[in-house]
């Protein structure tokens, strides 16, 4: 069965390739290297003994779009990860983000509405809730005003695809809201790739820990948790993978309720800043140069998964701890720089 993944060359999608194709599944790539590397190919070949078939698309480009499902009439699901996904950046240019993260997403779903039947997987982000007033963060907490373009991007796609689904019926689609992704696979062939200074927590943690970045700055340590720092939901990227996966074959088997579900993707269990930092302190056998520094603009207090629904009828459950988690994530950056371990 003939899957088509964008951005499958990117961080989240090059692993749920390996899962897909683990899966038996036959996957063909659209990405345009924007935020990755033609090597990851590679890497999921090392894995799985197959090249996935790659092409460098823009999905911006709509007569390329329009020729691609010409040439694949046999691509009985997409799973969509193109997409641009800087927070800081998209508020100082929020029309890129408009046209990649949506006109692209209006141009897939044009090619795919004349079809009878077809299956749709769209990355989507716990940012929705925004602040969320109860945790753990079920799929029922009221989507919030965005506090970004980037956020704003992903509850307009959600939008896009709900309303097209109300008039299409042969288009059956699945919103998933990650919480935390982070790690990479186990071999460390492939893994998290950030180009220039991560913004994210744990890039920035394993780039501290082989000296590219000099220390951690800690954003907050005054928020009323146990231990003044903020609270987040992290779950491994092949767990995250696995889910894709599961949904993608609940669309294909008809098992869905309705053409448009959400679920959120998370571990249900919710970590301090404090404690990922001694979880990389415990896999790495090194203690982590890092400072506490004044609150990040737009940062949520605490924002942790209800896995209620995904368990109960994706049959789905994160089974990676934070400490497996770290520990990939570690690995690859030890093997992508070239770092030999010195335990202290
Ligand atoms: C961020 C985005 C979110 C997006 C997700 C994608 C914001 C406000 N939110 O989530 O919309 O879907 O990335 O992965 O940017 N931290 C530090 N020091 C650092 C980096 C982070 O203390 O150098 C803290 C943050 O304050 C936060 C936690 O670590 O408490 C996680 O931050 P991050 O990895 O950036 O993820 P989110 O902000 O949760």
């Amino acid at each position: 069965m003939k899957v088509l993944v964008t951005g499958g060359l990117g961080f989240i999608g090059s692993h749920t390739v390996v899962a897909l194709q683990n899966d038996g599944f036959e996957v063909v790539i659209i990405d345009n290297l924007s935020n990755s590397s033609e090597d990851v190919l590679d890497g999921i070949a090392k894995i799985t003994g197959e090249k996935p078939l790659f092409e460098n698309i823009d999905l911006r480009d709509k007569s390329s779009v329009i020729s691609f499902f010409k040439r694949h009439p046999d691509i009985e699901g997409v799973i969509h990860f193109a997409a641009y996904k800087a927070v800081g950046e998209s508020v100082t240019n929020p029309l890129a983000y408009y046209e990649n993260n949506i006109g692209t997403l209006v141009y897939l779903l044009q090619e795919l509405q004349d079809k009878k039947r077809t299956n749709f997987i769209f990355s989507s982000s716990c940012t929705v809730y925004g602040q969320a007033d109860e945790m753990p963060i079920t799929e029922n907490a009221p989507v919030k005003p965005a506090e970004s373009p980037y956020g704003n991007t992903k509850q307009v796609g959600e939008e896009i695809i709900k309303d097209t689904c109300k008039v299409k019926e042969g288009l059956n689609a699945i919103s998933l809201r990650y919480f935390n992704p982070m790690g990479a696979h186990p071999s460390a062939e492939i893994g998290e790739l950030p180009i220039g200074v991560p913004q994210n927590l744990v890039p920035f943690i394993t780039q501290t820990g082989v000296g590219l970045r000099e220390s951690l700055s800690v954003f907050g340590h005054d928020y009323p948790t146990e231990d003044g720092t903020c609270i987040r939901d992290y779950i491994h990227v092949m767990d995250l993978a696995k889910a894709h996966v599961m949904a993608l074959k609940r669309l294909l088997s008809g098992e869905n309720n309705k053409n448009y579900e959400v679920y959120n993707l998370g571990t249900g269990k919710g970590s301090s800043v404090l404690e990922v930092i001694q979880s990389y302190e415990r896999v790495s056998g090194k203690k982590l140069d890092y400072k506490m520094v004044d609150r990040r603009l737009g940062d949520v207090i605490t924002a942790y998964a209800s896995t209620n629904k995904a368990n109960k009828v994706l049959g789905w459950q994160a089974e990676t701890t934070l400490d497996q988690a770290m520990k990939s994530a570690w690995d690859w950056e030890c093997k992508i720089r070239n770092y030999q371990e010195v335990h202290v």
